[in-house]
């Protein structure tokens, strides 16, 4: 037996009188029982030994789990000659559990059981809550207002956000060389057409869709446009060199100035309290008149929050309207705006910082 596991081997502390006779060499050729229990003691308790937490759980299927070897080895244990069945039983036996309890000091040891092992499961702990997406606050805020003016019988619509200078200038009054284009700082696609001029920017507010839409339907028309505008600018709290706008505009028949201000009041109302007061002040926007900017009471302030008006007979005329037949108001609001006076943030580039820490708070 020299070179072999010593007749009486110290594997099972209380148990270590047991006389193992371990004769390895009339089991060998058969895997599943030939474990010499004593180098599989030695082998484990090292291997413990070196463990970190995150290892833990890989141990204990090396060794204890389903088909760990020393269960494999415990199961051999019908294969094995009778008279050493009861002897290699118990060893085994004992092993296992020297081995459990081995593995509970470790994981002591090393602070508790780690997370998702078998110890972790405690059933009284509180569940972990999984983690939810949500919309982004200026999503939530476009929808908020155009559910608004929908329930007021308007559809809704989006355009294109790279534009032709004829929709986003020319259609709307603003001819070139204006110096009314001077009013909206654009940002121009360095693409030329055939006669070298470049014609194509990306939009600076949501109105071109004012023409697009009514050159393609005839009126009544009453339409909401919510949509990404994009402005030549230096970006402080207040400015982004890209914003949401939500256009609208209703044109048919007898529209006049109080339905202006009537849906407009109404939309404040909705969007910002029962009691909200409104107020129209003149304003010059080329493609209305009159023109207006709207404010609402605030914190005992005015703020404004959009531009509207009387759509101007030339864009009437211009998508083939007949201006002395129709009339219609259009109004345009900045989104990131609003949820700002809704919500009290005082940094529009937080919109589009991508920041949890911010973003999460809607
Ligand atoms: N398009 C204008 C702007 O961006 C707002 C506006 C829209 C004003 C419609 C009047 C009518 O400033």
């Amino acid at each position: 037996m020299a070179g072999q596991v010593p007749a009486k081997v110290d594997i099972i502390g209380a148990s270590s009188e047991l006389n193992l006779n371990l004769d390895h060499t009339r089991l060998m050729g058969n895997p599943k029982i030939d474990v010499p229990l004593a180098e599989l003691r030695a082998e484990a308790l090292r291997a413990l030994g070196a463990c970190t937490a995150a290892d833990i759980d890989g141990w204990l299927a090396r060794y204890l789990g389903r088909k760990g070897e020393l269960t494999l080895a415990l199961r051999g244990i019908a294969e094995r000659p009778a008279d050493e069945r009861r002897d290699f039983g118990a060893a085994a036996n004992a092993l296992k559990d020297e081995l459990e309890a081995a593995l509970a000091r470790r994981v002591e040891e090393l602070g508790g059981p780690a997370k998702g092992s078998v110890e972790a499961l405690d059933v009284t702990l509180p569940g972990r809550r999984s983690l939810q997406g949500r919309l982004h606050p200026t999503t939530r805020t476009i929808r908020d207002i155009t559910s608004a003016f929908s329930s007021m019988g308007f559809q809704v619509v989006e355009g294109p956000e790279v534009e032709y200078d004829h929709y986003n200038f020319s259609a709307l009054n603003i001819p070139e060389d204006h110096p009314a284009r001077d009013m909206w700082d654009t940002l121009w696609v360095d693409r030329a057409d055939a006669d070298g001029r470049r014609r194509m920017l990306m939009r600076t507010h949501t109105s071109p869709m004012q023409a697009r839409i009514m050159e393609r339907q005839k009126p009544p028309v009453r339409v909401v446009v919510p949509g990404r505008c994009y402005r030549y600018e230096a970006t402080d709290a207040t400015h982004e060199w890209h914003f949401h706008q939500v256009e609208g505009l209703a044109v048919a028949e007898g529209i006049t100035f109080a339905d202006l201000k009537g849906t407009l009041l109404e939309f404040a109302r909705r969007i910002f309290g029962a009691d909200r007061k409104v107020r129209f002040r003149c304003d010059y926007f080329p493609f209305v008149e009159p023109g207006v900017d709207m404010a609402i009471d605030w914190k005992g302030r005015w703020l404004e929050i959009m531009g509207a008006g009387m759509v101007h007979p030339r864009v009437l005329s211009g998508v083939g309207y007949d201006p002395e037949r129709y009339t219609g108001f259009a109004f345009g609001m900045g989104v990131e705006r609003i949820a700002m006076l809704r919500h009290g943030i005082d940094d529009i580039r937080q919109f589009a910082a991508n920041d949890l820490r911010f973003l999460s708070q809607f």
